[in-house]
């Protein structure tokens, strides 16, 4: 009797592949005794060994030690996991794989559905500033009112995402998230937002899916940028921003991607060396998200704090997903295309440029990937738009908006 109603349930909410839907809420305070307990018992060096050494040779001690003694001293997770908590979360099961998503509603019946993608070493919480805004009404204008319907899933591999088989890919990612927006929550079309990883899936998701991926907005692309010399050799202007952008490429590409080397083929060395070394994965995470954002971040219109940067790695550190999370490099080997070609889809494109983000695509090389109607640039946020430059993101998105209308 049980399992008969149970199959029931099951066959009336979803379709073969899919689950339905499950209210989820974040309870990860178990973990905390014994983060604190490693925490407290890891030792740095009272001095840097080299003061001269800059970020350009890792983290810096200072920044370390700081975290560190906030992490025990200054930080209280129960009152950070109820403001997650905030947010309307789920899970659900696709393709035998556990797809954690947070899933806020406008009370706009016109609202349009929009998928954001996170990368690495972000998460859902990255976007946690743009979420409730997004959702609310805003007049464009030429009088049009947009909202959203607000989608974040976790990547696979992700937090409370479960880790995929071993040779998932992109693609993969792709099309669960395109069966999860519209098999499992209903809505026919949608638009996206994709950085880091995210613009990975979400590139995918634009190029293959093109009666239900409408429009597309993105902060990085899944195409080498060009080099100084590509950039000079077609004669293309750079402004003073995109000057900035390109610096920050010319120091990711000579130094800066040897975190991406060692999770591209070894991704089990620092995922089992880490796995329960909280302040390693704050070493690791940490001074990364410090290095790829704008440098003021944390003062407005930042919210990128201290306290943000040990959210962010106690959610990886929590739910045990440093090393799944890690994986996503081996995975996607060679996700960076050369050649640019432009994919059959007649949706818009929309691309943002974040002075201090880690790559730099300029207009001419956003315009060989999709149709682009809208290049923008901001002169404060990095790598972590979502997070480093809301408002900016806002209204790029709610700009997006008015396409679809
Ligand atoms: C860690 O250190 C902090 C601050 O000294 C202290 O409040 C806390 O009880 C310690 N936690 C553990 C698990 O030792
Ligand atoms: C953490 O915050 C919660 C909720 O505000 C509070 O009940 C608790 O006492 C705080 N813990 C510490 C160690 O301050
Ligand atoms: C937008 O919303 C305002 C206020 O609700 C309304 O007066 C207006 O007619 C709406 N515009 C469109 C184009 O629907
Ligand atoms: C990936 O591995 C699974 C088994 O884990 C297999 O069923 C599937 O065909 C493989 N896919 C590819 C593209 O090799
Ligand atoms: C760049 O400008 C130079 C000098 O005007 C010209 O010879 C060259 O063909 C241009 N290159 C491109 C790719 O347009
Ligand atoms: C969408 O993609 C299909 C191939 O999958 C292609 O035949 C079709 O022309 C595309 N639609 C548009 C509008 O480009």
């Amino acid at each position: 009797m049980i399992l008969s109603v149970f199959f029931f349930g099951l066959v009336t909410t979803a379709t073969a592949s899919t689950s339905a839907v499950q209210p989820f809420r974040i309870d990860l305070a178990k973990g905390i005794p014994h983060l604190e307990l490693l925490v407290n018992n890891t030792r740095l060096p009272k001095n840097a060994l080299y003061p001269g050494a800059g970020s350009e040779f890792g983290v810096q001690l200072d920044f370390l030690r700081d975290l560190k003694s906030q992490w025990v001293g200054g930080y209280n997770w129960t009152e950070q996991e109820a403001e997650l908590n905030q947010f309307a979360q789920y899970t659900t099961i696709i393709e035998g794989q556990t797809v954690h998503f947070v899933h806020e509603k406008s009370e706009n019946k016109d609202a349009i559905p929009l998928l954001l993608l996170h990368g690495w070493p972000g998460s859902f919480q990255e976007f946690l500033p743009v979420i409730k805004p997004l959702t609310q009404s805003w007049t464009s204008p030429t009088g049009e009112n947009v909202s959203y319907n607000v989608i974040v899933p976790s990547l696979p591999g992700f937090l409370f995402s479960s880790p995929p088989p071993q040779n998932w890919t992109n693609a993969d990612t792709a099309r669960l998230f395109n069966t999860l927006i519209t098999d499992v929550l209903g809505y026919p079309t949608y638009a996206l937002h994709g950085t880091d990883w995210g613009a990975g899936v979400g590139y995918d998701l634009y190029k293959s899916y093109n009666a239900t991926v409408r429009a597309a907005h993105f902060a990085f692309l899944p195409f080498s940028p060009p080099t100084p010399q590509d950039i000079a050799d077609n004669n293309i202007t750079l402004s003073e921003i995109a000057k900035v952008t390109l610096q920050r490429t010319v120091d990711w590409t000579t130094t800066g991607d040897s975190y991406f080397t060692e999770q591209t083929f070894k991704p089990n060395d620092i995922g089992l060396a880490l796995y329960d070394n909280p302040v390693g994965q704050l070493a690791w995470i940490g001074g990364l998200i410090k290095l790829w954002s704008d440098p003021r971040a944390g003062t407005g219109p930042s919210a990128l704090t201290h306290t943000a940067i040990l959210t962010a790695t106690s959610l990886y550190y929590l739910t045990e997903s440093f090393q799944s999370a890690v994986w996503i490099y081996a995975q996607n080997a060679g996700a960076f295309a050369d050649v640019y070609t432009k994919p059959a889809t007649d949706a818009p494109m929309f691309f943002s440029l974040f002075e201090y983000n880690i790559l730099l695509w300029p207009r001419e090389y956003v315009a060989k990937v999709g149709n682009l109607v809208s290049y923008k640039e901001h002169d404060f946020g990095g790598h972590f738009a979502g997070i480093d430059n809301p408002p900016a993101l806002i209204e790029d998105l709610r700009e997006m908006g008015v396409y679809l209308k």
